[in-house]
């Protein structure tokens, strides 16, 4: 018998203040900053669903192409019984993985969207007979504690999300991966790779307007959850190539001199006309990178997968 269930690890009340803790920290620091986290209620999740589906956002269909054709590998190595997955969203191109596990006892997907978490579980289990999914709203930056559940465990973190984090936050998290993890257990890391910057900025801009949508999406989250009066149209959507730091930024540009107020936390902010916003930065990798980094938590980099036009990898580290 399949099961499914939900568990918030996190209070209600403990996810409103740290929004209110952002969005205090981010518009009053300069440059203005939001995380990427708060772009995710229902419909921040629906319009990045939308965005995997574009034409210009290969990461979804790249990684797909990896999963589809190394889940049997992936399961070989690590014939995994507990799978947890790290900002699972709708844990689409998870069911490669999940149909290759024999022995899979139960799978926790983690996301801070419950939306997303209510419609993939229940769709995992009514279509895989025999599964359990535990679903946890919980921050993957935050302490994250899962239940008891049998080894060995693979942790799953996808589409590339690891590249919302800042260097010094992905040394910090996957610290903190690797203490949710035994020895020989693993992490299967879904990293976007460095390539030509026009199909870099092409898939965080694209023709139809839906990845500016979903950049805009996070003033509406403020304004429904802290009572702010942010225009959309006062802002265009923003996405350049840091060739530096090798990541995209996606802004919002103020197109006015403007005060928006966000009384909930007694606060105007002023924006001069042409100020940016950033709301996310998404850093793009290369295989001696990974593998530093990974070495660095205590992981040690044993497979490294690539789609046929190399532009997305994933890797397979086990925990020493
Ligand atoms: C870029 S999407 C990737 C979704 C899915 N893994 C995929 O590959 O298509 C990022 C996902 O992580 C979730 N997320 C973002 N920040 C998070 C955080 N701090 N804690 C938990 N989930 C988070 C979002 O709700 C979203 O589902």
């Amino acid at each position: 018998m399949s099961e499914f269930r939900i568990t918030r690890t996190l209070p209600e009340d403990a996810m409103a203040a740290a929004l209110r803790a952002d969005v205090q920290n981010g518009l009053t620091s300069d440059p203005k900053t939001l995380p990427p986290k708060w772009f995710y209620d229902a419909r921040g999740s629906e319009l990045f669903e939308q965005i995997t589906e574009l034409p210009e956002y290969y990461p979804t269909c790249a990684e797909r192409e990896i999963l589809a054709g190394r889940s049997a590998e992936i399961a070989a190595a690590l014939p995994a019984r507990t799978l947890v997955e790290l900002g699972s969203g709708s844990s689409e191109k998870t069911r490669h993985l999940i149909d290759a596990l024999p022995r899979l006892h139960t799978y926790f997907p983690v996301d801070v969207s419950d939306t997303a978490l209510e419609q993939a579980g229940r769709a995992l289990v009514a279509e895989r007979p025999g599964l359990n999914v535990h679903a946890l709203i919980a921050d993957f930056t935050a302490a994250l504690a899962l239940p008891h559940s049998p080894g060995p465990r693979l942790l799953a973190f996808l589409g590339g999300t690891i590249g919302n984090l800042l260097p010094g936050e992905r040394a910090e998290f996957l610290a903190s991966v690797r203490a949710l993890l035994s020895p020989g257990d693993a992490l299967l890391l879904g990293t976007d790779l460095v390539k030509a910057e026009d199909v870099l900025v092409g898939a965080y801009d694209d023709a139809a307007g839906v990845t500016a949508a979903f950049n805009k999406n996070v003033l509406s989250v403020v304004n429904r959850e802290l009572g702010a009066d942010f225009e959309q149209d006062a802002f265009d959507h923003v996405a350049l190539w840091d060739a530096t730091n090798e990541w995209i930024e996606m802004r919002l540009r103020s197109r006015i001199a403007q005060t928006v107020k966000v009384p909930a936390l007694d606060l105007a902010v002023h924006f001069a006309a042409g100020e940016e916003l950033r709301t996310e930065v998404s850093a793009k990798f290369r295989k001696d990178g990974v593998s530093a980094e990974l070495d660095a938590a205590g992981l040690g980099l044993e497979r490294w997968w690539t789609d046929g036009e190399e532009r997305f990898a994933l890797s397979l580290s086990v925990a020493r």
